[in-house]
Order: structure tokens, then C-alpha cells, then sequence
């Protein structure tokens, strides 16, 4: 397929500014195999943001690609009203097994902002079946949940939310355990964490008989790999345990191995209340998610039939997906793959190391196979590098055949796991040129 002209072009694409997108020769991506893209000018690009952070074991892996057709021939639908289907049950237990909090329950879903809206609502309805008045949820400014009206009122990117208010009421957020740029301007370990106890003092502001959960992703993502201080979760925990509010963790990215643990908040020995998941969890062979949540959430909701949660969707709960996500479960869990994101990690965490010498490296942060490079003006003010380099450097990892994200001034680097030293060898040579280069500009 040549590139197609602005008249001839119909995909109104999310996130996007299409004018700059048709502007600039757009990348229609066309095939895929393994780690790497090929686009339709048969351009290969290594995809170092296991394309949206979610095809985490490869590109078209036969076992999967053979579990949904399989699935296609034995039951390639069942509504999720009132009748269950067996691949659905199969998954809700194999979930509850893998995890090693309390989670034990499974309501499947179709991505990551779907997970995070069933979470709030549950969160939400479970006071109310207890007659409580508790209805307000604390997240963190940069955290990403999503786009449903929950998630993205949960979520802290104000410039994403402006035109879509009014916004649900009762969403608030608090600063980010960012030590980089502490939003207090202290320094770790003399800081008293006080981006913890800060959360007890909010909950204090707006009386806690209102407040029903705090929301967090265990390692930020989109934020910018913000990865808390180990004392950070002991605080949160605590907090939210003295003032009967729920916890949910949101693994959509950190989950199913990310971060070197099948699940992040292994960590930090957390015991969240709920525990959003997506991406990984098919491999981005089939859109499914699911908000797992523990028997005290559960057990809320039983007995009378005005407790059941009204929510859901037609595709909750596919076979075929549900199929596609116990496969992988059973590739993490068969090959090892969590031991391989740990050995990877510290792999390419040691050749990214040779960057931090660079002017306009200000910082890099990694847990697993989660890395962010945050580009600086200079490395003592740390100004955000400016836009028009930025762009440079976009642009000629791209040329050079690198696939990674960015978000403002900060470049995320989300490998396979199934990559060879040799693709992060690779990565790390291509990185080091471009950086280098536009450092000296
Ligand atoms: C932490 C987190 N939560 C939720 C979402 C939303 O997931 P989806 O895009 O599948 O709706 C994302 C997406 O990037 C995410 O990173």
C-alpha cells in the first residue's frame, strides 16, 4: 500500500493530531513478527514499546493465534447475561490462583479504562451497600487510567480532560512520589516521604466518611516510570487501613510481568482491595481485561437482588479472549518469562547506564523491563529538554529503526520480553547515536 493522501485517508486515529500526522508521510504499520514492525514501505522498526506496551511475549505467537482459533471453533461467543461460559470460569480461577494477594474474584472486561470504571463503580456501590456516604477517589497528578469518564477523571493529565468537562464529581488528586522533580522539593531519604503522608492529610481535608478508595498504579507508567520509594506503600497502606479506604492498584501495564513480578505490588507485600488488569493480559491478541477483587468486596454485593452491580458490556467475559489470556498465562508461568524480564532488565539497564553522562540526560529510572530516559535543558536546573529536539529525537529513532513512546520529555522504553541481549544491544547503539547527537545541537 503506497501513502495514502489527506483526501484519501479515513482513520480518525486516537490521541492524535491528524493534520500533523497526514503532514508528515504518516507510518501505516503492515505487518509484524517476533520483536519487530514492518510498515508498508517495508520499513522494520524493533519494537521497543512491545507495541502499546501490551504484546509482551511477541508478535503472532503460535500458541495463542492457535488457542482463538480453537476457541472460534468451539464457542466463538456466549452473552455474559445470566448464562456463563466455561473458557470465562476457566480464567477467573487460574487469575485467582496466580496472584498472591487476596484476590479472588474476576469481572472480565475489554481493556484497561473498562477495568479502572468497574473498580470505581464497585468501589463506590460497595459503601453504599453498606450505608456509607463514602464516595470520593484519591489518585495521583500524572497517573493514567484511561478514557472512560472515571478513568480520566481519576487520571492526573489535566490537558487531556479540559474539553471533555464537566467532569464526575467527587475525583481528586494528589502530587506523584516523583523524586526526580519532588514536588516538595526535598531530597530522599530526609524527605519524610512526605508524599505519603500527604495522602492522610488530603483524606483529613475532605473528611474521611466520604472518601471511598485511593487509586494508584504501583509503578507509574504514562507519568514517566515513576517507581515510589520502598517506604512509600507502607505509609499509603496504613493510611488507608485507619480510614476504611479501599486500595485499588492499576496493573493494566504493570501486570503479567512488566516489572520483573508477575504482579508489581509483590513488591511492596501489598494487599489491594482490587486490582485493575488489561494489555498483557492477551498480548494484544484479543481487547480483554478484568478488576479482580477480594471476598470482603464480593461478599458485599451477595444476597438480594438490588445489590448485584448493574455494569457491563456485550463483550464481557469472551471466550475467544479468555482463551487468548490463559494461554499467556501459561507462556509467563511455562518459560519462565518473569526470571527473563528480571535478567533482561538489569541487562539493558546496565548499557543505558553509559547515557547518564550525556548533557541532556537528566535522569534514568527502570524497574523490569520499564524504562524511562527524562530529557533535561541541563542537568542541574532540569529544564525539560524543548519540544523542537524532542522531535529530532523521535524522528531519528524512527529513521534508525527503533519503536518507542515518549511523553513530554521523557522517552519510554517498554521492550518485549522475549527480546535477545542482542535486540537491546541493538536499541542501546541506536539510542546512544541519537542522544549524543542531539545533545551536541
Ligand atoms: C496504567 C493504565 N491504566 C489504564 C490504561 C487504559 O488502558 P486501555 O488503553 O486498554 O483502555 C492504561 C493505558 O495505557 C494504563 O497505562
Amino acid at each position: 500500500m503506497r501513502y495514502l493522501s489527506k483526501d484519501n485517508y479515513h482513520w480518525w486515529m486516537p490521541f492524535t493530531q491528524m493534520n500533523t500526522f497526514l503532514k508528515k508521510h504518516p507510518v501505516i504499520i503492515d505487518q509484524a513478527e517476533g520483536v519487530y514492525l514492518t510498515d508498508t514501505n517495508g520499513r522494520k522498526y524493533l519494537d521497543m514499546s512491545s507495541s502499546m506496551w501490551n504484546v509482551c511475549l511477541g508478535h503472532k505467537r503460535k500458541e495463542i493465534i492457535e488457542a482463538i482459533y480453537n476457541q472460534y471453533h468451539r464457542l466463538d461467543f456466549s452473552s455474559p447475561f445470566r448464562a456463563s461460559n466455561s473458557k470465562a470460569v476457566e480464567l477467573a480461577k487460574k487469575l485467582s490462583e496466580i496472584n498472591h494477594s487476596q484476590l479472588k474474584k474476576s469481572f472480565f472486561t475489554c481493556n484497561g479504562s473498562d477495568s479502572v470504571e468497574a473498580g470505581i463503580k464497585m468501589a463506590r456501590q460497595y459503601f453504599k451497600l453498606k450505608n456509607q456516604k463514602k464516595y470520593k477517589i484519591i489518585s495521583l497528578k500524572k497517573a493514567y487510567h484511561g478514557v472512560s469518564y472515571g478513568a480520566m477523571a481519576a487520571s492526573g493529565f489535566e490537558e487531556d480532560k479540559v474539553y471533555f468537562e464537566p467532569l464526575p464529581a467527587g475525583f481528586l488528586q494528589i502530587p506523584p512520589p516523583y523524586c526526580y522533580r519532588c514536588p516538595y522539593n526535598k531530597t530522599y531519604p530526609s524527605c519524610n516521604i512526605e508524599c505519603a503522608n500527604y495522602l492522610e492529610e488530603v483524606i483529613k481535608k475532605e473528611k474521611p466518611e466520604t472518601v471511598a478508595m485511593f487509586l494508584i498504579e504501583p509503578v507509574m507508567g504514562m507519568g514517566g516510570v515513576i517507581i515510589p520509594p520502598k517506604e512509600y506503600f507502607k505509609i499509603i497502606n496504613k493510611i488507608c487501613k485507619k480510614y476504611n479506604i479501599l486500595l485499588m492498584v492499576d496493573e493494566v501495564t504493570t501486570g503479567f510481568g512488566r516489572t520483573g513480578k508477575m504482579f508489581a505490588h509483590e513488591y511492596w507485600n501489598l494487599s489491594p482491595d482490587i486490582m485493575c488488569l488489561g494489555k498483557g493480559i492477551s498480548n494484544g491478541s484479543f481487547p480483554i481485561g478484568a478488576t479482580m477483587v477480594t471476598d470482603k468486596i464480593w461478599e458485599q454485593f451477595l444476597n438480594g437482588d438490588e445489590k448485584t452491580f448493574n455494569h457491563g458490556s456485550t463483550y464481557f467475559g469472551h471466550p475467544v479472549g479468555c482463551a487468548a489470556a490463559l494461554t499467556c498465562i501459561d507462556i509467563i508461568i511455562k518459560e519462565n518469562i518473569i526470571e527473563n524480564v528480571q535478567e533482561k532488565g538489569k541487562y539493558f539497564s546496565k548499557l543505558l547506564n553509559d547515557l547518564k553522562g550525556i548533557r541532556i540526560v537528566g535522569d534514568i529510572r527502570s524497574i523490569g523491563l520499564m524504562f524511562a530516559i527524562e530529557f533535561v535543558n541541563d542537568k542541574e536546573y532540569k529544564q525539560p529538554l524543548n519540544k523542537a529536539l524532542i522531535s529530532k529525537i523521535i524522528g531519528s529513532c524512527h529513521m534508525l529503526g527503533i519503536w518507542a513512546h515518549f511523553t513530554e520529555n521523557v522517552m519510554l522504553l517498554f521492550p518485549p520480553f522475549i527480546c535477545s541481549n542482542e535486540h537491546l544491544q541493538k536499541a542501546f547503539h541506536i539510542l546512544n547515536r541519537v542522544i549524543n547527537s542531539v545533545s551536541k545541537k
